[in-house]
């Protein structure tokens, strides 16, 4: 469960810039959130704060009811490796390693056999259309293969919580509905919580609910319903 409260950042330089001006809500294991908002409403810095990635201004986050602020950055790095995914919006690969390597990075960390984090990359690898990548350098990837490399690391630990920045963004519409149905896949089945950023509309359909954020504030929420989302699921859905 994610319970934020009255969450502030303020990014502070040769401007200072108000990107989280307190923002409450509450996600329940198993949920799948989109955030939407235009470009600079906050959803990346809303996402950097949730993920432990960076510290808030001001304001609360209970991860299962832990308060994340009284954590050590020790005690945050393996809370992140143990309980949470994120595929990044630039990515942030590996260049050095290959597309498997990229993707078995967290699992191995977390001390699984050879075989297992091979074996779960793989799996992975092919569901989201690289079987034939595998081996392939970063640097050989186009920007959407990146991005599916992205997403299988983001994945391959099967942690609790799932956040994706805008995970689609690369990627062509046949891509785009086998990334999202997958995301979908994964919550009915593994329970995952999943918290997604888009700023593409027909994406949310995916979801169980939305959260609007405007300059920093939650400007409304809205439930999908079943019918959106069941004839969002189906193989012929195109998402443009
Ligand atoms: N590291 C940073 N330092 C200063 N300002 C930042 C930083 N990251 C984001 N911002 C600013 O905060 C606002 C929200 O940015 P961001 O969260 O990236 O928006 P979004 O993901 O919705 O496009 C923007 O005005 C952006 O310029
Ligand atoms: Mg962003």
């Amino acid at each position: 469960m994610i319970n934020v409260k009255d969450l502030v950042k303020i990014y502070e330089g040769q401007v200072t810039v108000h990107a989280l001006k307190g923002v409450s809500f509450k996600i329940e294991q198993g949920e799948f959130v989109t955030i939407m908002g235009p470009s600079g409403s906050g959803k990346s810095t809303l996402l950097h704060q949730l993920a432990l990635l960076d510290k808030p201004t001001s304001g609360q986050i209970l991860l299962d009811d832990i308060d994340v602020s009284k954590l050590s950055e020790h005690e945050k790095t393996a809370y992140r490796l143990k309980n949470l995914g994120y595929v990044f919006q630039e990515y942030a690969l590996i260049p050095e390693l290959n597309a498997i390597e990229n993707t078995y990075l967290p699992l191995m960390l977390l001390g699984a056999r050879r075989k297992e984090y091979t074996r779960a990359s793989t799996e992975l690898l092919e569901k989201v259309g690289l079987g034939n990548r595998v081996h392939h350098l970063i640097s050989q990837l186009s920007g959407g293969e990146q991005q599916r490399v992205a997403i299988a690391r983001a994945l391959v630990n099967k942690s609790k919580t799932l956040f994706a920045d805008e995970p689609c963004a690369n990627l062509d519409t046949e891509n785009k509905g086998i990334v999202l149905r997958l995301l979908r896949q994964l919550c009915n089945e593994l329970g995952q919580t999943i918290l997604m950023v888009t700023h593409e509309l027909e994406q949310r359909e995916f979801s169980d609910r939305v959260i609007w954020l405007r300059d920093g504030i939650i400007e409304k929420e809205e439930i999908i319903s079943k019918e959106v989302r069941d004839s969002a699921l189906r193989e012929e859905y195109q998402v443009i």
